[in-house]
Formats: structure tokens, sequence, C-alpha cells
């Protein structure tokens, strides 16, 4: 366990040979790099930024860079256009699919968004309008969601005769409690942003031509605290939930020992007791 934890903390600093999607170019989205936040705007806008296989492989990739690639900080997705996060998974391809196809497809989609979830850094999903199906499944794998006064979110797959393939029945009941999550996968009902923002979906709500700065502006605020103590929260909270109590305070203790061997951490005390900002290195 305590060999795990740290993988994960060196992974921060290694040197790494490329990887897939460090130098490509995407067909589907658009990548942006500053001062270590990489912003993805799914980019299929006259779709409403549909999840097609296209879409969900370069998210794969995406997801990857984001991972492996040290520059990256935090990352903060978002939709392309003034009316979609992202609509859910595209329909035309669902169509006619067979029960295989459809089994590889949850399974291709599951895989591809956990490995959000699990990149290591923070991930905030900004969601400017549409959030439904896969969309909503995209935005709980991030670990924060920041929502448009526009923003609407639902799992209306009931609807279409077929249920969430990408983690919604997992992660809805696991945010916003059983009750509420069955309510939104059995009616299908689409919920506006200040009942997700009432229920516990979102973080925050903000004016639409506020949300990617508020986004930034939280991601900057997670940025400016240490790394290696950020990426423990993370990893502990992910994996805390499907231990037992006990398994899951073992596991906060151990790193909370290890945290104690980095220079992040006297670095972090001295300038709280020289009444100073820190100056992180991630060491
Ligand atoms: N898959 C494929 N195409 C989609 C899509 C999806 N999930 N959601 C929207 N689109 C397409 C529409 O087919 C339309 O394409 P077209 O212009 O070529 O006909 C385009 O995006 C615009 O959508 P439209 O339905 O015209 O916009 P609207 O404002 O009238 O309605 C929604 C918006 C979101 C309410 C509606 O598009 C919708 O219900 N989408 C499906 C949501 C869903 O069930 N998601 C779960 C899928 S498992």
């Amino acid at each position: 366990m305590e060999v795990i934890f740290c993988l994960v903390l060196i992974r921060h600093f290694a040197t790494l040979p490329p990887l897939p999607g460090r130098a490509m170019t995407y067909t589907t989205l658009l990548l942006d790099l500053q001062d270590g936040i990489a912003t993805i705007t799914i980019n299929r806008p006259e779709k409403l930024n549909a999840l097609n296989a296209a879409v969900i492989e370069e998210l794969g990739l995406a997801a990857e860079r984001v991972a492996s690639d040290p520059a990256v900080k935090g990352s903060i997705l978002i939709g392309a256009g003034p009316k979609a996060f992202v609509a859910g998974a595209d329909i035309s391809e669902l169509v006619g699919q067979t029960p295989i196809e459809g089994q590889r497809r949850s399974m291709k989609g599951q895989q591809v968004f956990r490995r959000w979830e699990r990149c290591g850094k923070p991930v905030i999903a900004a969601v400017n309008g549409f959030a439904l199906g896969g969309g909503c499944e995209l935005a709980l794998a991030c670990h924060l969601r920041i929502a448009s006064e526009s923003a609407r979110f639902g799992q209306p797959e009931v609807k279409l005769g077929i249920g969430p393939g990408y983690g919604g029945t997992v992660r809805l009941p696991r945010l916003i409690g059983k009750g509420r999550a069955l309510e939104m996968l059995l009616t299908g009902r689409t919920i506006r942003a200040e009942e997700a923002l009432q229920i516990g979906l979102v973080n925050k709500v903000v004016p639409e031509a506020e949300l990617l700065s508020t986004a930034t502006e939280v991601l900057k605020q997670i940025l400016a605290n240490g790394p290696l103590a950020v990426s423990a929260c993370l990893e502990l909270v992910e994996t805390g939930l499907d231990l037992s109590v006990d398994e899951a305070f073992r596991q906060e203790a151990h790193l909370f020992g290890l945290l104690s061997a980095t220079t992040d951490m006297g670095e972090g005390m001295a300038a709280f007791l020289e009444k100073r900002a820190a100056n992180f290195t991630g060491q």
C-alpha cells in the first residue's frame, strides 16, 4: 500500500518519455495549456458535443496527457458553444448496437472517465448548458463541478429505453445519495443549475460569462497549495470511499505520515509560523 502511495507522489515529478496525446492534434477536442492549467474543450457544438467514439477516444488520450505531463498541474473540462457541456452519448452510434458492442462501448467510456477521475491532478467540470446522460456522467467523474446559470443536468437514458453506461448509476448515488439519484435515474428528469446546487450535484453556480474564469480561479486556489498534499487528498477520497472506515483511516494515517517527509510540509509550516506565503516546490 505504501509503495503505491510513494509512486503516486513521485509521479508528479518524474521526467517521462513522450506519451500518447502529448504532441497530438485532436479532431474533437481543443487543448489549451496555460500556467499549468489544461483547459480541454469538447468541440462538436453542432451536435451539442455528443460523445461519439472519436470524442471518447480523444478524451482518453487527453486524460493520459494530463496524468503524465509534469507541465500540467490541473485541468478544466468544458463544452464548445453556448448550449451544451455534453448532451450525452451520440445516439446515432447507439442505434442498432449489439449487446456485445453496447457492453464494449460502456466499458470503454467507464475506463476513460475513470482515467480522468484517477489522473492524480484536480479536474473541474465547467458545465455550460446541457449535461445530459454521458455529459452528466463526465461531470460526475470530475472532482469538482462548477455550473453556469443555464446548466441543465439529467440522466435521460431511460427515456430511450436504455440505462446509463458511463458510471451514472455508480457515481450519482455516491455524490447526491441514493434517493435523489434514483429519482433522477428513474424519471429521467432534467434539473436546473440551482436544484443541482441544492442537492450537492454541483459545487457552485455562476453567471455564464464568469464560468471559465471562476473555474480557473478555483483551480488556481487549489494549485497554490502543496501539490503532494492535494494529490494525497484526491487519492484518499477516490480510494477511501470504497474501503471500510478502518481501512480508510489506516490509509489516511499512512499518507499523513508520508507527507511529513516532504520539503513542502516543512515549507508550509515554516511559512505559517513566519507569517508569509508558502513557496511549494512539490518535493
Ligand atoms: N446524440 C446525438 N446527437 C445529438 C445528441 C445526442 N445525444 N444531442 C443532440 N444531438 C444533435 C441533434 O440531433 C441535433 O442535430 P441535427 O441538427 O443534425 O439534427 C443537434 O444536436 C442539436 O440538437 P437539438 O435536439 O436540435 O437541440 P434542442 O435545443 O432542440 O434540444 C436537447 C436539446 C439536449 C434537449 C436535445 O438535443 C436532446 O434531448 N438530446 C439528447 C439528450 C439525451 O437523451 N442524452 C442521453 C443519450 S444516451
